[in-house]
């Protein structure tokens, strides 16, 4: 039967056999399309280029832009292309650069399509689509690529992370900082593991308090601190009527604003009222936006977003009048669709820099000002003001006046939040501020940040980078030792001995082996924990310090590690293994290609631990980043001789003693005789070793190692 069917697909959530990022991995049976390569099949390579046009960037193997579509020509199979398809429905969904790979199994007509996961149901999603699209061009049957697209792109922009909180994992990332989503939809997220972390809600952060959160909520509350402090606001006063409203705006002296004290994004907030009738018609508008209404001076000037993180001003945008131009035809509600509302960075995603613009109460007063209504004609050139704020438009950091940036960064220290989103109203703000007579009209916290990372016009700022900057200092990089421990056997004993050798340190250790999850002395969990969702509760937990983990060859193969990198990985022996059939793994190249893993992520500052009786680890050591440490229970193994040569580091038996060896210096740290397991089998003693290497590795000393093995239950 000519299909393209999924035995089965699994998310390997973390570094695997395939990258380090998290992929889909899909065996799929083409059964008779074994023999269709795309060549044997008429129309089928051009009707594929011909719904997905920009297949033509895919490089592929030649290395080259259309690559993959000479491929496509010369020939090659459903499942490659499924990979291709599905990569690029994902980067029309705004999810560009993915990472695949297509390889066959052991049976005939049976792949696996390694696709890259952002998000796991979008790319469940693609790959679905992706089999649908292949099967439609290879029949000859139409394909609504369109509708595909939309709906991944709906998924995306509910599902994956909004643009603020992936510019600060982004930031983080490139400061070698690891993260942890927290949430499933949301924008919750763990930098740096266990005792290390801090966590951002986008820009929101640990050290931002709830006080201040809730002062700033409070626009009365906030101006009152504000101006206790000399920081420039509106002089004004709450009302509750219509009446005293129009009492309140006279006290001030017209113009005033009129607005909800906890509003946000602009709704019921109106500006600029000159008559009474405007200012009643603005309190009964405001007063249902908000838990009381705030009739203040209203400031001359246009309104600017100073973005304060850790005190200091890093991004400024001003904001813009927004307005159409009559044509003589259509209606201002029709302007607004087609001259405002179809810019694309207008939009109601996280995305999106700007809101759609809706013809509400605000737009209305501001066109019955100049005598218009929202189905009125306006004849052909007339400029019509639909809206005074909530436009960031334009990057104005470089031109701050200096003063200025001072009192906006004042005002985030009165409010006490460490990041501060200042709405500041005045005509220019490369001049200071209260000469202007200009003021602060809001202090908001978990600022938005699209209108920094993508201004309009103007430069870009690297705001996710300073939020990174000011939870981690320069260097930090939020990360606790993290041990990973693969290998066919012996793995759980070396994490157990390893762990009562750190306790015994005055660490508090996180342990996720087939023993149990282990938070300090206590199990927290019974059952085999030795893999990811175990793994991931160490990293999640504030008070671990040291994170031990245990991941055999079907925890890699079935679910990928749980951590990015780790400071130590061990590979305690390569052994034939038949349990693995279900992940097509049959020999010891197989699993060596599984254990490599473990080495693939450790840290440029961290350590290998390798067997050196094994040459298979001996080969798997040049893909080490970081150092080399060997353990083996014969001393005269070759690859130990040829590395101590190089000044590396060993631990190995001599005469019935644990010896430790740098370069070719080398001292004794206890005789086997005196640890628990005086006739212990050469794999134990393996295990030990594997332990003591490690103990060295995390930089635990020779008196603390010793002690500890002679008191190990293990
Ligand atoms: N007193 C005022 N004078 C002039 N413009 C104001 C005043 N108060 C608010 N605005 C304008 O309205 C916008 C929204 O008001 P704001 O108080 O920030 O409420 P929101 O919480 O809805 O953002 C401000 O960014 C500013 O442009
Ligand atoms: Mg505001």
């Amino acid at each position: 039967m000519k299909d393209i069917q999924f035995l089965e697909v699994r998310l390997l959530r973390g570094p695997s056999i395939w990258t380090y990022p998290p992929v889909l991995e899909a065996r799929v049976d083409i059964d008779e399309l074994e023999d269709f390569p795309s060549d044997k099949i008429p129309g089928y390579p051009e009707r594929l280029e011909k719904m997905l046009p920009t297949l033509i960037e895919h490089r592929c193997s030649y290395g080259e832009r259309g690559g993959f579509l000479r491929r496509l020509d010369e020939g090659t199979w459903p499942c490659h292309v499924l990979e291709h398809v599905a990569l690029e429905l994902m980067s029309l969904a705004g999810l560009p650069g993915g990472f695949g790979k297509t390889r066959e199994t052991s049976k005939r007509g049976v792949y696996k399509v390694v696709i890259s996961a952002w998000q796991e149901d979008v790319a469940r999603t693609a790959l679905e689509e992706a089999r649908e699209l292949v099967l439609a061009a290879m029949e000859g049957r139409a394909f609504d690529v369109d509708a595909t697209v939309e709906k991944l792109v709906d998924l995306v922009d509910s599902l994956c992370l909004g643009p603020s909180t992936s510019s600060i994992i982004d930031a983080a990332n490139d400061r070698g900082i690891p993260h942890i989503r927290l949430l499933e939809t949301g924008n919750l997220v763990q930098l740096g593991y266990g005792a290390k972390m801090r966590r951002i809600w986008t820009a929101e952060t640990d050290a931002t308090s709830a006080i201040a959160e809730g002062i700033s909520r409070d626009k009365d509350l906030a101006k009152t601190l504000l101006s206790a402090c000399g920081v420039p606001v509106p002089e004004g006063s709450l009302v509750s009527s219509a009446e005293e409203a129009w009492k309140a705006a006279q006290d001030i002296g017209l113009p005033v604003c009129v607005k909800p004290i906890d509003g946000n994004h602009g709704r019921g907030v109106f500006i600029d009222l000159h008559a009474r009738e405007e200012v009643e018609k603005a309190y009964s508008i405001a007063v249902k936006e908000g838990s009381g209404v705030l009739v203040e001076r209203s400031i001359p000037g246009t309104e600017h977003r100073l973005l304060v993180i850790d005190g200091k001003l890093v991004a400024a945008s001003r904001g813009d009048m927004v307005s159409v131009t009559g044509d003589g035809e259509r209606t201002i509600d029709e302007l607004i669709e087609t001259q405002i509302n179809s810019d694309p960075r207008r939009g109601t995603t996280e995305k999106h820099p700007l809101n759609r613009l809706r013809l509400d109460s605000a737009t209305r007063i501001e066109l019955s000002r100049q005598g218009l209504a929202p189905d009125s004609i306006p004849e052909t050139g007339r400029k019509v003001l639909i809206q005074r704020n909530a436009n960031h438009e334009f990057d104005v950091t470089d031109e701050v006046d200096p003063e200025n940036a001072a009192i906006a960064s004042l005002a985030a220290r009165v409010v006490g939040l460490d990041i501060a989103g200042i709405d500041v109203v005045v005509e220019d703000i490369s001049k200071p501020l209260v000469a202007q007579r200009g003021a602060i009209v809001e202090v908001n916290a978990g600022p938005g940040l699209l209108m920094h990372l993508k201004p309009r016009v103007g430069k870009p700022r690297p705001v996710g980078r300073a939020i990174v900057d000011h939870l981690f200092h320069a260097g930090e990089k939020g990360r606790i030792p993290v041990v990973g421990v693969s290998g066919s056997s012996g793995k759980t004993r070396v994490v157990r001995l390893l762990a009562h050798l750190l306790r015994l340190s005055g660490k508090h250790v996180g342990l996720a082996c087939s023993d149990g999850l282990f938070l300090g002395e206590r199990r927290v969990e019974a059952s085999d924990s030795a893999h990811w969702a175990s793994a991931r509760r160490i990293l999640m937990a504030p008070s671990v310090e040291v994170a031990l983990i245990e991941n055999g060859a079907a925890a890699i193969l079935g679910e990928g590690l749980a951590y990015d990198r780790c400071q130590v990985g061990i590979v305690t022996n390569i052994l034939p293994d038949d349990s693995l059939g279900a992940f097509d793994v049959h020999d010891l190249d197989q699993l060596y290609t599984t254990f490599r893993t473990q080495v693939d992520v450790v840290l440029a500052e961290g350590v290998s631990v390798l067997n050196a009786a094994d040459p298979r680890l001996v080969e798997m050591s040049a893909l080490s980043d970081g150092e080399v440490l060997y353990f083996c229970a014969d001393a005269d193994v070759p690859a130990l001789g040829a590395h101590r040569e190089k000044g590396g580091r060993c631990v190995f038996l001599r005469d019935g003693a644990i010896t430790l060896a740098e370069g070719l210096d080398e001292r004794e740290l206890a005789p086997l005789a005196e640890t628990p397991t005086p006739e212990a089998s050469e794999n134990d003693a393996e295990t030990l070793l594997a332990a003591v290497a490690a103990a060295w590795a995390l930089g635990l000393d020779d008196d603390l190692i010793r002690a500890g093995i002679a008191t190990s239950e293990d």
